[in-house]
């Protein structure tokens, strides 16, 4: 569990100290007063990355240099201080490098409003909910994830240039076909591991069992990455950009048998899009045995009061809970936990 958290010139907030309790912990405010912000900044600490933003830069406060978080999980003091220019992170005061054993005191699972994009939105969405599952369950996941993006990234740059040559090209086919397929077996195995825990989270939120979810790995290239990439040379020249591999896997999803982007009702997608972030949560319970921390962001927006409270109840119940809303009228007293209330960049214990 997280036990305390501080920042420092983190997006809207120049200092703020916040002390959680475990279990469910509120934060209520009106809209740009920073509750995504002290969630994110939970999610930074303990992973390093942040749910809603794909580099850290846009999180150093506007005229500031480097941000600091820091905080305490267990009986571990955890700091993370960031700047263009350097990255540092210490465990009980002591630098880390590899960050190995940082990285294992702490796991997140992001609920938000825009995780509909998980069933209405376009692979990318999708491929990003696997990579942010796979960094935190497998040391392995992210390197080679860095490693395949920086081949296919070289790959197309050639590809764009002006005159192509070959030969250059298949100078990245062995970097691009070795990554690439571990990468697609870690996916493959993500998907194949979360497809029971997501069918089982959804039977429980829709609360019906004709409803069933199934989740499938469709991968960018078949079997042999390396004969397929040899295949679609013509094409790849024509299109400029390299058109097989891990950049173009997706997972499929079925409700009643039938895709869910294309013909699930727009409330049956928000249920989708919970169980598999239900799923993860339960993933690694499951499989590291420790509960995640769950950040809730906002994700009651169209649900009425029962829902909201049926969905709490269903969340991992030895997880810890940092939950955001713009009001609490909604909230059953079986559901229990510290209020704060933020208001002009102060938080205070309601
Ligand atoms: N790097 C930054 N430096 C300073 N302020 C920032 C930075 N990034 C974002 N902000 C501002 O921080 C404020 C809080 O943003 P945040 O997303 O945390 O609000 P929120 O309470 O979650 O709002 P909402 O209810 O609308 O989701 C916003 O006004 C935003 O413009
Ligand atoms: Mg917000």
């Amino acid at each position: 569990m997280l036990a305390e958290l501080q920042l420092r010139n983190f997006r809207c907030f120049d200092a703020l100290a916040v002390e959680f309790a475990p279990g469910f912990n509120f934060f209520i405010a009106q809209n740009g007063q920073g509750k995504t912000s002290i969630l994110e900044a939970a999610c930074v600490l303990l992973r390093l990355q942040s749910q809603r933003s794909s580099t850290l830069a846009p999180v150093v406060r506007f005229g500031e240099k480097a941000f600091g978080v820091s905080g305490r999980v267990m009986d571990h003091r955890l700091e993370f201080r960031y700047s263009a220019l350097r990255r540092k992170v210490s465990l009980d005061g002591i630098e880390q490098r590899p960050l190995g054993e940082y990285l294992r005191l702490g796991r997140v699972v992001s609920f938000a409003n825009t995780d509909i994009e998980l069933v209405r939105g376009g692979s990318e969405a999708r491929r990003r909910y696997l990579d942010f599952l796979g960094t935190q369950i497998d040391s392995l996941y992210r390197p080679t994830l860095r490693a395949y993006e920086r081949a296919l990234r070289s790959r197309n740059a050639l590809l764009k240039s002006a005159h192509p040559r070959p030969r250059e090209i298949a100078a990245y086919d062995l970097p691009l076909i070795e990554h690439g397929t571990k990468l697609g077996v870690m996916r493959a195995r993500l998907v194949e591991r979360l497809a029971p825990l997501a069918g089982e989270a959804h039977r429980q939120v829709s609360a019906s069992a004709e409803e069933s979810l199934r989740i499938r790995f469709a991968p960018g290239n078949g079997e042999d990455f390396a004969a397929d990439l040899a295949n679609s040379h013509p094409k790849e020249l024509r299109l400029r950009q390299t058109i097989v591999g891990p950049h173009r896997d997706d997972i499929e999803l079925a409700v009643e048998r039938k895709d869910a982007q294309q013909y699930a009702s727009e409330g049956q997608q928000r249920t989708v899009a919970l169980a598999l972030k239900i799923a993860q949560a339960r993933m690694f319970q499951l499989e590291e045995g420790t509960a995640p921390l769950l950040l809730l962001d906002d994700i009651f927006g169209e649900l009425d009061p029962g829902r909201r409270n049926a969905l709490l109840a269903h969340l991992p119940a030895d997880a810890q809970k940092l939950v955001t809303a713009t009001t609490m009228q909604w909230r059953e007293n079986h559901i229990a936990g510290p209020v704060f209330e933020l208001r002009e960049r102060q938080l205070k214990a309601l």
